[in-house]
């Protein structure tokens, strides 16, 4: 068994669940609380996320994304600043994490449930040592946690340097409780009020119905073909699955592989044309309860057909090109992220996977932090809080995505399986708000079409074009200044950035598997 994710903890947590005899779904989920205990900033209780699991054949997807409180409507945030959505009370959705994991397990778990949390409960307890990462992040929200999370982040006051012990005697505690009770341990009783009150003391309006009424989706995986592989994607309310089968069918369509060399300018530009006009109906998308998604009609023949004879070789489409009279009204605008997800992946030697992205949406989420010390996300931001104006990410997103009781925000997290013949190819997933679906997309193609070992895939330079702003992002020091400057002949404006890691494992045709973590951020992968 073998995996991957941010965390080095995570590789000897799989490798005691494997020894006991459980499985991918028990590893995963013990990892996942392993975690809400030494990543709080993304990988906390108090967030949500998506799952896509192959278990002896089957696939499902599981959409444990957070939810809008009852008291939440389309104008929740009409003459309210920016930071309303990012900050305190009002930023909060019902998480799904606690639900989403206990879920899983319940489902397909082979191991005790109190087993897969006991691993997380013990770092808790006795303590871990905090990386680079965690003070880096911890200490630039110091100001934005409550008392509580200001408490337990910075015990005694001091600033933790990388490798001191932090103790969570607190969550250690609810981590007990959760292992008797399971997900009503969050959802119910003492820390459903811990959670309203929090919330509502900092300019929220939570009830405990909310979170009793929390519930998960089993969804069916969105498929889409590419070069003779099967791949599973993630269907609303993420738009990955949609933007990701959108841009490999234009791939397919433009013949980009034929026609250009492995890391040209004319393959990057290809890949930038390619997203842009992909995300470029992201703004039509939302939660499926709410709103009804045009998917077939994006991915129809005719449809990219479309699309695919608008890329031209030498020249970039302007998005402006593209936009409404009334969308020209749009205020474009640089987005400033501070923003934190990830992903993990586990695969045996039969093909068993589970794909697993979670995410409080910004660091540390709403700033905050429950007295158990569970920080809670800021996901209602990914809503469309003011209609035409960009978010955090800079998307500017639709009505399909209106802030209403009881929906989940659109997001971009998409946990992909990609399979041969029936046989598991790969299992792969991302942080990076909108770089998600293009980094996913990405290492699809450079994986299956290119058929780079997964380990270059990843490393390879990666190209980002989400429509608005029209700009493209890649990553410095990675492309050589020539490769740029082509770019820019082209009618590219680039900028440098990068906050997309990829995780992915790769399994081949005699069931050997190789796993590979980004070097763009922290990350540890292994097994065997
Ligand atoms: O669901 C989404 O699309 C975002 N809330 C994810 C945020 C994210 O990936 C930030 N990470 N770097």
């Amino acid at each position: 068994m073998m995996v991957t994710g941010p965390s080095p903890y995570s590789v000897q947590i799989v490798k005691d669940i494997d020894a006991k005899g459980g499985n991918v779904v028990d590893a995963l989920v013990a990892g996942a609380l392993e975690l809400a205990v030494t990543h709080p900033y993304y990988g906390a209780l108090g967030g949500g996320g998506f799952a896509l699991v192959k278990i002896n054949g089957e696939k499902t997807a599981l959409d444990f994304r957070e939810m809008a409180p009852k008291s939440a409507n389309p104008d929740t945030y009409k003459d309210k600043d920016a930071k309303a959505s990012l900050t305190g009370g009002l930023a909060v959705g019902v998480p799904g994490v606690p639900s989403g994991l206990y879920e899983l397990h319940k489902k397909y778990g082979k191991l005790k449930w109190a087993q897969v949390v006991e691993p997380a409960r013990l770092l808790a307890e006795k303590g871990f040592e905090v990386s680079g990462e965690w003070v880096k992040l911890t200490t630039r929200n110091h100001d934005r946690f409550t008392k509580d999370g200001q408490e337990i982040f910075f015990p005694k006051n001091q600033n933790l340097k990388p490798g001191d012990t932090l103790k969570q005697p607190q969550l250690a505690k609810f981590l007990k409780r959760y292992q008797k009770e399971g997900a009503k341990a969050f959802y119910e009783g003492a820390n459903a009020r811990e959670i309203v009150d929090v919330v509502n003391q900092t300019g929220g309006a939570f009830t405990t119905d909310d979170l009793k009424n929390y519930k998960v989706r089993w969804l069916k995986p969105m498929m889409t073909k590419f070069m003779g592989y099967d791949v599973s994607l993630m269907p609303p309310p993420s738009s990955g699955g949609v933007v990701i089968a959108q841009a490999l069918k234009l791939v397919e369509k433009t013949k980009l592989v034929e026609k250009t060399q492995p890391l040209s300018v004319d393959e990057f530009h290809g890949l930038i044309e390619i997203e842009k006009l992909s995300y470029r109906n992201r703004s039509q998308l939302g939660d499926p309860d709410f709103a009804k998604n045009p998917t077939d009609d994006l991915l129809k023949d005719e449809a990219l057909d479309k699309l695919a004879s608008m890329i031209k070789p030498d020249k970039a489409i302007k998005s402006a090109s593209l936009l409404t009279a009334e969308e020209k009204q749009t205020i474009e605008n640089a987005a400033k992220e501070k923003a934190e997800t990830t992903h993990m992946s586990v695969m045996d030697s039969q093909g068993n996977t589970i794909a697993m992205t979670v995410t409080l949406n910004g660091d540390y989420g709403s700033g905050l932090v429950t007295k158990s010390g569970i920080a809670l996300n800021n996901e209602m931001d990914d809503f469309t809080t003011h209609p035409g104006k960009p978010n955090m990410f800079g998307l500017i997103q639709g009505e399909a995505n209106a802030v209403r009781a009881g929906a989940r925000p659109l997001s971009s997290m998409s946990p992909t399986i990609v399979e041969k013949d029936g046989q598991t190819v790969l299992s792969l997933g991302s942080p990076g708000g909108p770089r998600i679906i293009s980094a996913v997309f990405q290492v699809i193609y450079r994986s299956l079409a290119r058929n780079l070992d997964v380990d270059v895939a990843i490393q390879s330079p990666r190209v980002h074009h989400q429509f608005l702003p029209d700009q493209v992002k890649t990553d410095a020091n990675k492309l050589p200044p020539e490769s740029i400057e082509g770019l820019k002949a082209k009618g590219h404006s680039v900028d440098f950035s990068s906050t997309a890691k990829v995780y992915a494992i790769r399994r081949s045709s005699d069931g050997m598997l190789s796993a590979a973590a980004d070097a763009r951020g922290e990350g540890a992968a292994g097994g065997h």
